[in-house]
């Protein structure tokens, strides 16, 4: 992901595809911010290409309804997958039919506007490292997302590593989000004591693994931080994501309009 664009659009539609639900709104990428209402729909199940992109095209024609989204906006979604080249290569919690589907190319024919689709948790981390927990933040920064599945996104001095994948890490014999996702939580009834202490020996193998500077925890559980702090020991610093249900959403605007990278509008010159 490059850094500055002067010619990044100044508004842009970001659509955030998750594993459980799909949300949108038209932001400002530049001040971080969104500038419509936000609209959420429950992913379809199964979620085929086609019943994922039918919902997409609703919830954008919603946006035009009011006004808001305009056709001269470009758009960026977020979508839960490794993506390369515009098409998902996992499917870890979508239907398996997307893997290899272009999605970047039916999202644009649908949407009748240039798109860009990122993996989910680097959109994420796009936002936050730009307007929220890790703005201004030099060094190592990992990103992770906690909700149906474990997103994750690293950055060095600012700039994306696109498409880490930490959430399939083998912990315990399984595939660590299988047993520390927000969902897993639940399927496994688990305290947030219990879920805690195993989660934070899956921080302590992230750290062994890439030695972060600072750790910025997003997704559904980081909105109870405090019922498990205390159980999590990690060398580098953990802080919540400060944009919680928008960083999704913001990041994919930022990564669609170009602005990634860039957080001040250009000083006019005289
Ligand atoms: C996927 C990731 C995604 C994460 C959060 C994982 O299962 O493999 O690509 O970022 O879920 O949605």
């Amino acid at each position: 992901m490059s850094a500055s664009n002067p010619r990044a659009a100044a508004r842009a539609l970001g659509i955030d595809i998750g594993g459980t639900g799909i949300k949108a709104a038209v932001v400002d990428p530049i001040a971080g911010e969104l500038v419509s209402e936000r609209i959420r729909e429950l992913t379809p199940q199964p979620s085929t290409p086609s019943a994922v992109i039918e919902v997409v095209a609703d919830v954008a024609r919603r946006l035009e309804m009011t006004g808001m989204l305009t056709p001269a906006m470009p758009a960026g979604a977020g979508f839960p997958s490794v993506i390369k080249d515009g098409k998902p290569m996992t499917a870890a919690n979508l239907d398996h039919t997307w893997i290899g589907a272009p999605v970047r190319e039916m999202l644009e024919e649908r949407l009748g506007r240039p798109t860009l689709v990122l993996n989910d948790a680097d959109a994420a981390g796009v936002a936050e490292m730009a307007h929220g927990a890790g703005k201004g933040q030099r060094g190592v920064v990992l990103m992770l997302t906690v909700g149906t599945g474990i997103g994750s996104a690293l950055f060095t001095d600012g700039q994306l590593v696109p498409n880490l994948e930490l959430g399939h890490v083998e912990f315990r014999g399984h595939d660590a989000e299988t047993l520390l996702s927000g969902a897993a939580r639940e399927r496994r009834q688990m305290s947030w004591k219990k879920w805690g202490h195993e989660f934070s020996d899956l921080l302590a193998q992230y750290e062994f693994y890439l030695w972060p500077d600072l750790i910025i925890l997003g997704g559904g559980v980081s909105k109870e931080l405090g019922k498990y702090q205390k159980y999590l020991k990690t060398r580098a610093p953990l802080v919540p994501a400060a944009m919680l249900n928008t960083a999704g959403i913001v990041g994919a605007a930022m990564a669609g309009a170009g602005a990634v990278g860039r957080t001040r509008r250009p000083s006019r010159r005289p």
